[in-house]
């Protein structure tokens, strides 16, 4: 059994903290109880933070969930110790006895991420970056580990709580995001058009979007040209649709043909395109219906990315209702809230070969 297990009725019982974004943790929840059954839950954050109890090892929980990832679940780690938070140093030493413990979990030459979060509000006597000093020290001097920021093999999670702290270990690829919280920032660099662009900036990591399968792409609701931008400077040929206005630092790039129209209204050759992407912040159905249109103008085999409001808060059925109007010229490869989606989620589809 890992360290964080316990046991009922002769099963293993994990714990584990789940994030999502603001409102959206009733359907992260839901996820959970599809795939495990019975899961008990405690709020952390309303809306965003909870701790699940599941009845599965910590093996099974991530071998599940990499194998059949939630839309709205956008990360979790495992709860392998538990304690009434002192809010002072105190903590810092119980955090760090307990990693001294924390035995085969890491090896030498491993690279570890720690990431500390603290309950927004919540006055502790140390920060976050004094649980990560703390929590580095026996990484480099216990275990010979490599203290890392990013792209970690392995991560050691610890939230500071209202009443307690909780921290676990775990392999990177089982948090579902390597990012703490699976919140992934970007800086916003010179000429930088709109806050849209890390939508697809997230995409792009998420998806693992190669690029270089890509040469021609179709911007559907491009302005101001957030999106239209990050695919110029990944070297695409892009085509902007939008009958509101491009960024002027856009307007005469080489590689750009602007369309001032609704979509609808510009006609396309069939398999003109790779990529289709779509951020047309509309009702999802007319946005489905649209893109599905417009989707014998990517190539077969092509992939389309787009994102989908969601309403009146029933969001499974929506997707379900979308998925049915984008078949079967569209086929959904994955659908994920990312962290920049407000209300509103990201689909990556794919054009069926045989179209
Ligand atoms: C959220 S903004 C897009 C932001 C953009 N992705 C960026 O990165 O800057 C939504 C855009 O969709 C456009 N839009 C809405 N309906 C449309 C339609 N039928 N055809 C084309 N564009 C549409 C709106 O004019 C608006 O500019």
């Amino acid at each position: 059994m890992a360290a964080g297990e316990s046991m009922t009725g002769g099963a293993a019982v994990s714990r584990w903290i789940g994030s999502a974004n603001a409102g959206y943790a009733r359907y992260a929840q839901q996820e959970l109880v599809a795939r495990f059954g019975e899961v008990g839950f405690q709020e952390l954050i309303p809306g965003e933070l909870f701790l699940a109890s599941i009845r599965r090892s910590e093996a099974d929980v991530a071998r599940l969930l990499r194998g059949n990832e939630p839309v709205f679940l956008r990360h979790i780690h495992p709860v392998q110790t538990e304690f009434p938070a002192s809010r002072g140093e105190e903590d810092l030493l119980r955090l760090q006895q307990w990693l001294e413990s924390a035995g085969p979990a890491i090896s030498p030459g491993d690279r570890v991420g720690v990431q500390a979060r603290r309950k927004p509000e919540t006055e502790y006597g140390y920060t976050p970056y004094a649980v990560k000093e703390a929590l580095d020290r026996v990484l480099t001097e216990r275990f010979a580990a490599e203290p890392v920021i990013s792209g970690p093999d392995k991560v050691v999670s610890v939230y500071m709580g209202e009443s307690s702290v909780y921290a676990g270990v775990s392999a990177a690829s089982d948090n579902l995001s390597d990012w703490n919280g699976g919140m992934i920032r970007f800086k916003r660099e010179d000429g930088f058009i709109s806050r849209a662009k890390f939508k697809l900036l997230e995409a792009e990591v998420r998806f693992g979007l190669d690029w270089s399968a890509y040469s021609r792409a179709v911007d559907l609701g491009a302005a101001p040209g957030g999106w239209t931008s990050l695919l110029l400077e990944r070297g695409l040929r892009v085509t902007a649709i939008d009958p509101g206005e491009l960024d002027p630092s856009l307007t005469g790039h080489p590689n750009l043909t602007y369309h001032r129209r609704k979509a609808g209204e510009v006609k396309m050759e069939r398999a003109a395109y790779d990529l289709l992407v779509s951020d047309m912040s509309w009702d999802p159905r007319q946005s489905a219906k649209l893109v599905a249109e417009i989707a014998p103008a990517i190539r077969p085999g092509g992939t389309a990315l787009m994102t989908l409001k969601l309403l009146r808060g029933k969001p499974f059925q929506s997707m379900r209702e979308v998925e049915g109007i984008l078949a079967p010229a569209l086929r959904i490869v994955k659908a994920k809230q990312l962290f920049h989606n407000r209300d509103e989620l990201t689909l990556l589809l794919t054009r069926p070969s045989d179209s």
